[in-house]
């Protein structure tokens, strides 16, 4: 039961048991798409696994943290030979951490979201790259404003160090990747309905170094709304398939206009 008209890419999506993910998983699998999805929350995995099964879809998975090198390569390789081939890797579980002044945020801290959000890209990058350089295609990665055009978010030095350096990552992979027919490109998305702000942990020490800033009225230009995941999954599927055949090293916006403020 697929309504194909992106006839079966088969693609990979980290961080896709909740928010942006899910919504990618959800929209690519309604596209014709086959899907092997790596998250580390295993319970919501499985339970998505039979929604989609029990819609008709096929769709293998790994429950897996892509800071673990050893697991994260046999988890990509065992979900490549599960969908015959891959085509499409979306690069995009990430954390917002700790947010805290740079002068008490822990070293620990600082590691665990550039190794969950940065070292993690390159990882699935250079996994992905054996399985991929046949027959070429699409790398996405998730990024942000935050590192990238805005730099207000007051403790969040290490996720938008992370956030940069995808960016610069993307740009780096994509001149080198090319040869192959291996287009790399960003997402950088501004405030998206997700669970990730509920997850965020923030210092009791942060207002010490907070500037206030104060947003002009209405801090979404674009309909004054928070963006949803449905509408980077959307922005991800363009950069997936031949709509985007000639895109490569570029880094798309889908914050509404919010970051140009
Ligand atoms: P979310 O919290 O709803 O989903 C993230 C998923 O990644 C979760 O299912 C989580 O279990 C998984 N994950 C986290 N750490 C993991 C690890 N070490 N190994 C395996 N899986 C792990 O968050 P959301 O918002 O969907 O975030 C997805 C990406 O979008 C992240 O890279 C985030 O930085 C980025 N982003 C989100 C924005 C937002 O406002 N929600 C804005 C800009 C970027």
């Amino acid at each position: 039961m697929t309504t194909s008209s992106f006839a079966t890419k088969k693609a990979i999506i980290t961080g896709a048991a909740s928010g942006i993910g899910y919504a990618t998983a959800k929209l690519f699998i309604e596209k014709g798409f086959v899907v092997g999805l790596i998250d580390a929350d295993k319970n919501r995995l499985e339970s998505i696994s039979k929604e989609f099964k029990q819609d008709g879809y096929d769709c293998y998975y790994r429950s897996v943290d892509v800071t673990d090198e050893i697991n994260l390569k046999k988890a990509i390789d065992e979900l490549t030979e599960s969908l015959e081939g891959l085509d499409v890797f979306f690069s995009n579980a990430g954390i917002n951490g700790t947010w805290a002044p740079i002068e008490t945020l822990t070293i620990s801290d600082w590691d665990q979201t550039i190794n969950t959000n940065l070292r993690s890209t390159f990882l699935c990058t250079k996994f992905a790259i054996p399985h991929m350089k046949e027959n070429g295609g699409s790398i996405i990665i998730t990024s942000s404003i935050n590192g990238t055009r805005i730099f207000n978010n007051f403790g969040a030095s290490a996720y938008s160090s992370s956030k940069a350096g995808q960016v610069a990552f993307t740009k780096m992979a994509a001149l080198e990747l090319a040869r192959y027919n291996i287009r790399v490109n960003a997402i950088c998305p501004g405030a998206i309905d997700t669970a990730i702000n509920g997850k965020t942990k923030y210092s009791a020490d942060l207002d010490e170094v907070e500037i206030k800033v104060e947003f002009p009225e209405g801090n979404r230009p674009l309909k004054h709304e928070t963006g949803t995941s449905e509408q980077v999954a959307q922005s991800v599927l363009f950069l997936a398939t031949d709509a985007s055949a000639n895109i490569s090293g570029t880094e798309l916006y889908v914050d509404g206009a919010e970051s140009l403020l």
